[in-house]
């Protein structure tokens, strides 16, 4: 007994010492005395995008994710070509797919005027998404702050490291060890794909070539996702055929039931350790608490990869260009 009690002490200890060393500079109350309007300039302008056009939610949660995975939460991801660099826009996973970019402009041209050059844009898209999630009625969490920008984009790790959609689950387990996040996470985070859509060139394939596919759900999505090529490549269809626009766990509930849109999404189910997965997967279909719950901490553990704090990067003053 007396033993069990040491041993999870020093588990625990291990956990905090590592918590302070990889975290230690963020802060939820980075702004507090600089810019103490931040959080409600953001909040009230992702909830005014929101009500207007719900998918936007899900394009502002999808940003931060693509800016995370690109060398850290940096906003990489906002800057714009120019003539001494390719931007991450330009990327396989991000051209004509990423959108709420002139969200960002509205919130950052409101918190120049209140607190100028204070903000950070990476900090801006971690605020914006957890606004966004809760906005369309899943969980909200303590958003850390602190990171700061990056003065460049980096086009190839945008094209190597955010994940295809056509990926095995050992290529998405990849994809996140290399950020440092779990497998865990992996299926926690992938239930984002509970709002938002998808265009068809993303999962043509699966809807036409794939076993594990309800075959009512396929046949569904073929009437607005041509078999040909080049034909209707960019229509749209939610994730969740239940609702795209709200945030809640029938994405788990979609995938028990071959229902999964993308062939990763539906890979989830595939995990080497089949059974973690699986009961991973099932857990949360049945229990939407404990999905909100691990989604919270696994969005925290996203927005802590790889921060710029300190006197690195810069606070930029136009979201699009480094200073
Ligand atoms: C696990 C690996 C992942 C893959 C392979 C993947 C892939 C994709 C693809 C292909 C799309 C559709 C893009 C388009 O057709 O233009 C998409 C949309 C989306 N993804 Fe993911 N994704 C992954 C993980 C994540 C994570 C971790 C998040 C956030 C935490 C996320 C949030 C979203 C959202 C919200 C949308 C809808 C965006 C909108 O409607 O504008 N995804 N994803
Ligand atoms: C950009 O990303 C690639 C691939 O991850 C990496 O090899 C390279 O060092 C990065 N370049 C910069 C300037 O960070």
């Amino acid at each position: 007994m007396a033993s069990l009690t040491m041993l999870t002490r020093s588990f625990a200890c291990t956990t905090f010492l590592l918590c302070v060393t990889v975290y230690g500079q963020l802060s939820s109350t980075f702004y507090a005395n600089s810019c103490p309007q931040a959080l409600s300039i953001v909040n009230n302008i992702v909830q005014q995008a929101v009500n207007e056009d719900k998918r936007m939610g899900a394009s502002l949660l999808r940003l931060h994710f693509h800016d995370c995975f690109v060398n850290g939460c940096d906003a990489s991801v906002l800057l714009d070509d120019n003539p001494n660099f390719e931007s991450e826009k330009g990327a396989r996973p991000n051209q004509n797919s990423l959108r709420g970019f002139d969200v960002i402009d509205n919130i950052k041209t409101q918190l120049e005027n209140v607190c100028r050059e204070v903000v950070s844009c990476a900090d801006i898209l971690a605020i914006a998404a957890r606004d966004s999630v809760l906005q369309l009625g899943g969980p909200s969490w303590e958003v850390m702050l602190g990171r700061r920008d990056s003065r460049v984009p980096n086009k190839t790790a945008a094209n190597e490291d955010i994940p295809s959609p056509f990926l095995e689950f050992s290529g998405l387990q990849i994809a996140f060890q290399k950020q440092g996040l779990s497998v865990k996470d992996l299926i926690a985070l992938s239930g984002a794909h509970t709002i938002g859509q998808a265009q068809c060139f993303t999962f043509r394939n699966r809807i036409y070539q794939e076993s594990n596919i309800d075959p009512v759900f396929a046949q569904s999505l073929q009437a607005t996702c041509p078999r040909d090529d080049g034909v209707g490549s960019s229509n749209l269809s939610p994730f969740d055929i239940v609702n795209s626009n709200v945030f809640d766990n029938n994405y788990f509930k979609d995938l028990v039931a071959s229902k999964g849109l993308l062939h990763s999404d539906q890979a989830l189910l595939n995990g080497r350790d089949a059974t973690f997965t699986q009961d991973q997967v099932a857990l949360y279909s049945n229990d939407q608490t404990g999905f909100f719950t691990d989604f919270q901490v696994s969005m925290v553990n996203m927005g802590n990869i790889k921060p710029l704090t300190g006197t690195d990067g810069e606070i930029r003053k136009d979201y699009r260009k480094p200073n």
